[in-house]
């Protein structure tokens, strides 16, 4: 069976580890610490005990699914593995001390990945061994659902490691589009921006926060409206996404809107910390506007 280290076990990290163990590989999932793994595997046991209470998968497959995820305490287990995935915080430090820590610890042919949103993939394979085996993995919320993976090549990365690397996408059962290293990639490159609009036309009194999601999702058939997601994405993250954007290009168009900024210094995030354009302590979130 084979084997595949996943380093952060937050929202993005607990997603993508579960559906590797739902495709039948062993994962070994690391965070700061052990309890900190420990809660992440706790997220996924949730998500697939609604999953058999809706009758979407048996008890049996379940339990199958979460011996195949082991929680471990620090990146030395991963020496195993055959690719490691990192979905930790996006922050360059962090990112950086994991990869120098992996890079001491990883077998000889293993493929180190990231899933940044956001830090450009040839600076990063800059802080491995190995810079042709690193490459980028861009997965989408929530990842148990969302059909799509980004592959990002960095400038040194082998034509071997991207081969593997689309393998393993199409073994987790996700289409992929390569994507050249430049901010944002793809997606977040064409979504960001319009979410910030929405705050834009927001922060403007154009319209009110149900009515701008209730338009777009209406009006464009998305499945949620572009406020309700970013909360759903989380407001630092997107907040990160577009000054990477701005900074990155100079190109006004990309500024952050000024009440993105304020609903972040508010520690209001989103969904994570139970309040951003909505208030999710209810039974139902109420927006905050
Ligand atoms: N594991 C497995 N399956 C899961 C699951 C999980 N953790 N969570 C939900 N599901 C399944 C449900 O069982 C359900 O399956 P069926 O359709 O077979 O019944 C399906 O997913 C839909 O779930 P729900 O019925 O609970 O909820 P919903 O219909 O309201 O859909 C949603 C929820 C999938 C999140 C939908 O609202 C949606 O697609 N929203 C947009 C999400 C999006 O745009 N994500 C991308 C964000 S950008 C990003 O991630 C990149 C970045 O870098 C910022």
């Amino acid at each position: 069976m084979q084997t595949i280290g996943v380093i952060g076990a937050g929202q993005m990290g607990s997603g993508i580890a579960q559906t590797i163990a739902q495709h039948g590989m062993k994962v070994l999932l690391s965070d700061i610490d052990r309890p900190a793994a420990e809660r992440g595997k706790g997220a996924i046991d949730k998500a697939l005990t609604r999953l058999v209470g809706r009758g979407k998968l048996q008890a049996n497959e379940a339990e199958a699914i979460l011996a195949r995820i082991e929680p471990v305490a620090d990146l030395a287990p991963m020496a195993a593995a055959s690719f490691v995935i990192e979905a930790a915080t996006e922050n360059e430090s962090v990112k950086q001390a994991i990869f120098e820590r992996a890079g001491k610890i990883l077998g000889a042919d293993a493929i180190m990945a990231s899933n940044t949103s956001s830090i450009p993939i040839t600076r990063m394979a800059n802080w491995t061994p190995d810079p042709a085996r690193f490459i980028g993995l861009h997965f989408f919320n929530p990842v148990p659902v969302m059909g799509l993976i980004e592959v990002i090549p960095g400038l040194a990365t082998s034509s071997d490691t991207i081969a593997r690397t689309r393998a393993l996408a199409e073994e987790l059962g996700k289409e992929v589009v390569e994507v050249q290293d430049e901010p944002g990639f793809v997606v977040n490159r064409i979504l960001v921006p319009m979410l910030n609009e929405a705050v834009f036309v927001l922060g403007q009194g154009t319209a009110s926060i149900e009515d701008i999601d209730k338009g777009c999702r209406i009006g464009l058939n998305h499945p949620m409206g572009p406020l309700e997601l970013a909360d759903f994405i989380g407001l630092d993250t997107c907040l990160d996404i577009v000054r990477v954007l701005y900074t990155t290009t100079g190109d006004s168009k990309y500024r952050p809107a000024p009440l993105l900024m304020k609903y972040v210094e508010a520690g209001w995030l989103g969904r994570k910390t139970g309040k951003g354009f909505y208030d999710y302590s209810g039974e139902a979130p109420v927006p905050t506007r």
